[in-house]
């Protein structure tokens, strides 16, 4: 039966892999955008999610059949994929959006960029085929992120019936940054987006950072005005005569849900050993993908500087950093990851003691882990150098058992709604960074009490059944 609501986008809510007994069992998929839309499509129980198979298990399940109600996932030639997704999705869109490149060497645009530039527009068109012959009459198609840029334009014009949103999870690059692409790669990624009749954003400042960016041929007007607190920018695009509406929906988090999540068995023993090895020593917590854009090494140097300068921290505090595995096909991530563990070793062969290990560092995937750190958190670091919106920041403040202060960099989207309850940081100043964890760990129990219910409230303002909501229902109402 052809769908109303379809969802689109590169990780799917669940990666098959091989059982030893040779059967294929699923598993949830990671990152923000994974955890947001399968919260949301919960509640969406005819919508159909089309992702591509990443995985050997994957492509196995989609030759033998294998699915699960509401998934299907696209076997793209792995060529293909290996091409547009490495080479260009997280080597050139996503360096492009967090600003990443480092600039005497990179980026370069040869005949090789173009030979994966190509791939990039067939995995585009997988997605819009698949789309196209699966939408029901006039159904609302929800494009996901920067590894499907192009699909609403190729939709539009294969499917002129169909509403179509496109959200971005990153941030937006700025006009500067933006204009190193190729132009025709600049073209056609406005063409891309401009196919569809809703584009979203975390924040206003990507939001307006995308109008500012993209060259609009063609395109008559712009009004900006606060609706609800929620800054709203509107430019009429002439693109097959139809309006293109951009605005901003700040994923937030579901508090019960994630509170639920956190108290299951599985994270109770988790925490029961975090602690045995923490003994009663404060925590700074932080949990993030190994992700050039999340800052990591700067905050762990900001964590010596703070047990540099003061002290008295010493033997008190424990920086607890899960930095779980991400986009180790690129050789980039792989010298950041082990950068990661280098000082995090470092700091605790030079400072450490007898019965104190200043850093503990898990770089593996594990979620239960992870939620017990966050009740365990009376720090939370959250400094990227820029980033879309960054769930965990919203997540601890809602999870953790005595209340945690939130030092949280400029870069980060939520810092657009949690800036005036945490102290907020420049990501490149690890001396600012460093005094921040100072003010956070001496911060008096009656304010972070009081400041980690607003930082609740604000993080749990718009969860991601209401974040899917808003924008289904600014689509299919135009
Ligand atoms: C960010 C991106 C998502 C991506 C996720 C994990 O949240 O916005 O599109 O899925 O990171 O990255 P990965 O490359 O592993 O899917």
């Amino acid at each position: 039966m052809a769908s109303q609501v379809l969802v689109a986008a590169n990780r799917g809510p669940l990666s098959y892999a091989h059982a030893p007994d040779g059967t294929l069992s699923a598993r949830r998929g990671g990152g923000g955008l994974v955890s947001g839309l399968s919260a949301a499509l919960a509640e969406q129980p005819d919508a159909v999610w089309i992702c591509a198979a990443l995985s050997e298990g994957d492509r196995e399940a989609v030759r033998r059949g294998v699915s699960e109600p509401g998934v299907r996932m696209l076997d793209i030639d792995p060529a293909v994929y290996d091409a547009a997704y490495n080479g260009i999705a997280n080597s050139v869109l996503w360096f492009t959006h967090h600003h990443l490149y480092d600039i005497p060497r990179e980026p370069v645009f040869d005949a090789e960029f173009r030979r994966r530039w190509d791939a990039y527009v067939l995995y585009n068109r997988a997605f819009a085929d698949a789309l196209a012959a699966e939408a029901g009459q006039g159904a609302a198609v929800l494009v996901q992120d920067y590894q499907l840029a192009l699909v609403p334009g190729m939709l539009r014009v294969l499917r002129p019936d169909l509403r179509i949103a496109h959200f971005t999870h990153t941030p937006w690059a700025s006009p500067d940054v933006l204009r190193m692409l190729p132009r025709y790669v600049v073209e056609e990624l406005t063409w891309g987006m401009l196919g569809a009749d809703l584009l979203g954003f975390h924040t206003g400042e990507w939001a307006r950072a995308f109008l500012s960016a993209m060259p609009f041929d063609g395109a008559e007007g712009s009004a900006e005005e606060v609706r609800e607190g929620i800054v709203e920018h509107r430019r009429e695009s002439v693109w097959a005569r139809r309006t293109t509406e951009v605005r901003a929906f700040p994923l937030g988090v579901d508090g019960d849900d994630l509170r639920a999540l956190a108290h299951r068995p599985e994270v109770d023993d988790k925490l029961a050993g975090l602690r045995a090895e923490v003994g009663d020593r404060k925590t700074i917590v932080r949990v993030d993908r190994t992700e050039l854009s999340k800052n990591i090494l700067r905050g762990l140097l900001a964590y010596r500087e703070l047990l540099m300068t003061h002290p008295e921290w010493r033997e008190r505090v424990v920086h607890m950093a899960s930095a779980y595995p991400s986009r180790q096909d690129l050789a980039v991530y792989r010298e950041y990851t082990a950068a990661v563990r280098e000082l995090a070793a470092q700091i605790n062969a030079e400072l450490g003691t007898a019965d104190w290990q200043p850093v503990l560092v898990s770089v593996e995937d594990d979620f239960a882990r992870s939620l017990a750190a966050y009740r365990m958190a009376d720090v939370a670091l959250v400094n990227p150098v820029r980033d879309g919106m960054n769930l965990v920041a919203k997540e601890i403040p809602v999870v953790s058992e005595a209340g945690c202060a939130l030092v949280l960099s400029t870069g980060a989207g939520a810092y657009e709604e949690l800036r005036s309850d945490a102290l907020t940081v420049n990501p490149y100043d690890v001396s600012e960074t460093a005094a921040a964890l100072h003010a956070a760990l001496a911060m008096p129990d009656a304010e972070r009490a009081e400041r980690t219910k607003r930082l609740s409230s604000a993080a749990t303002a718009l969860p991601p059944t209401s974040w899917f909501t808003a924008q289904l229902t600014t689509l299919q109402s135009p």
